[in-house]
């Protein structure tokens, strides 16, 4: 494990932060950021692309601008930096935001392999001090989901029994053009790593430790080195099965997670976010009373998005705690996209345990080669 300098990392009243990668994604991070100004300070921003740099930077106000990451964390010496570059980036990045002692929040898919992520764990500093990486899963944030899983822990849905996880969305083949999407070795995956994984981040967040999955992958119909579809199915340690598909071909899109608890069916319907309304649940003979009034009683109005998670993250960092999502629970949900891959290449079940060092699905997701 990394040491990091003991004076290097102390959480102030207000973090500063700093954006690195301006594209598409970012703004969320800053319109999130810029929300809590009593906590966090947005002071400098980063990208190889002057022109994005520039009309980003000045948009927001954003004081200190560089091309350089490394520079600016020497010469910024942030808390907490926003990483919002593409994924083959994530892993060198979010180890030099750690060495330099500043905690970092990485988009997903937070890395490309599992050994990246198990090395950039490894890099964290100890606990009550830091510095940490969080995975922007921000799916689990909304007080929907804050309720079912607070139900679920309190006893009052019963045991979780089936479920079903489905990213069923659209890219047309021009979405495929930009340079890293669609390869192994610049995105890692397909819609199984880079659309599906917000979803089944989501399905572990409720149910907790899976144990072995089977699953079929294919390219169906676009033009691209990695997967359209994934078809699998997964059991968790609980007893709980699922059924999940990860889709990028399907024209009428949705993002759906239903569990079937003995005491009530929880289902979740939206595309790239939700409100407390696109719940449901529905109570089994007998329940509907203690089923509403457990419902009624938890967290309410909350959104999914990156505001909701970004929250979160900065008050754990301000009380010197590891930021959600944690390191632990994205390397549960990476090990779960890796079992995917590892097989539909193999054509047979993978079990959580399998997916360590020595195998070559936790070097590379796809394994080497071609895998289908
Ligand atoms: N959480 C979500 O819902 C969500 C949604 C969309 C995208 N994402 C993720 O966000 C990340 C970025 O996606 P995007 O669509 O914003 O990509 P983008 O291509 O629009 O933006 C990436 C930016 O990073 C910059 N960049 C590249 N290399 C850099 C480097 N070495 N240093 C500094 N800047 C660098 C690029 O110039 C560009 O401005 C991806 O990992 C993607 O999967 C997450």
């Amino acid at each position: 494990m990394h040491t990091p300098d003991q004076t290097a990392y102390e959480a102030p009243d207000r973090l500063r932060v700093a954006v690195v990668g301006t594209g598409n994604i970012a703004r969320f991070h800053v319109e999130a950021l810029q929300s809590m100004p009593e906590d966090a300070a947005l002071v400098a921003a980063v990208d190889v692309d002057p022109d994005n740099l520039a009309l980003f930077t000045d948009r927001y106000g954003i004081p200190q601008r560089y091309s350089d990451m490394d520079r600016m964390l020497r010469e910024v010496q942030p808390d907490l930096v926003h990483l919002c570059t593409p994924p083959g980036m994530h892993h060198g990045q979010v180890l030099a935001c750690l060495r330099a002692g500043a905690s970092a929040v990485v988009e997903k898919p937070p890395a490309l392999s599992l050994a990246e992520m198990e090395e950039m764990a490894a890099a964290e500093g100890p606990p009550g001090q830091g510095p940490w990486f969080a995975t922007l899963f921000q799916h689990r944030f909304g007080s929907g989901a804050r309720r079912v899983q607070a139900m679920a822990e309190a006893g009052a849905l019963g045991r979780p029994l089936v479920a079903v996880c489905h990213t069923l969305w659209y890219r047309d083949q021009a979405y495929f053009d930009v340079p890293w999407r669609g390869r192994w070795d610049t995105e890692g995956g397909g819609p199984t790593m880079g659309h599906g994984i917000h979803q089944m981040d989501l399905l572990l967040a409720l149910l907790g430790d899976w144990s072995e999955v089977s699953a079929t992958a294919r390219r169906q119909a676009r033009e691209m080195e990695t997967e359209d579809l994934s078809v699998g199915h997964v059991s968790f340690a609980n007893g709980a099965v699922a059924g999940i598909i990860n889709s990028v071909l399907s024209p009428r899109e949705e993002s759906y997670v239903r569990v079937d608890f003995e005491r009530a069916t929880v289902e979740l319907s939206h595309l790239y976010g939700y409100g407390d309304d696109d719940w449901t649940i529905t109570p089994a003979p007998g329940c509907a009373e203690e089923i509403a009034a457990a419902w009624e009683a938890g967290e309410a109005g909350v959104n999914s998005g990156h505001s909701a998670q970004l929250a979160h993250v900065v008050s754990a960092l301000k009380a010197k705690e590891a930021p959600p999502v944690s390191s632990t629970e994205s390397l549960r949900t990476m090990r779960l996209v890796a079992g995917i891959y590892a097989s539909a290449a193999q054509h047979r079940a993978i079990t959580a345990g399998e997916l360590r060092q020595g195998s070559r699905f936790f070097e590379r997701m796809h394994g080497g080669g071609t895998p289908w």
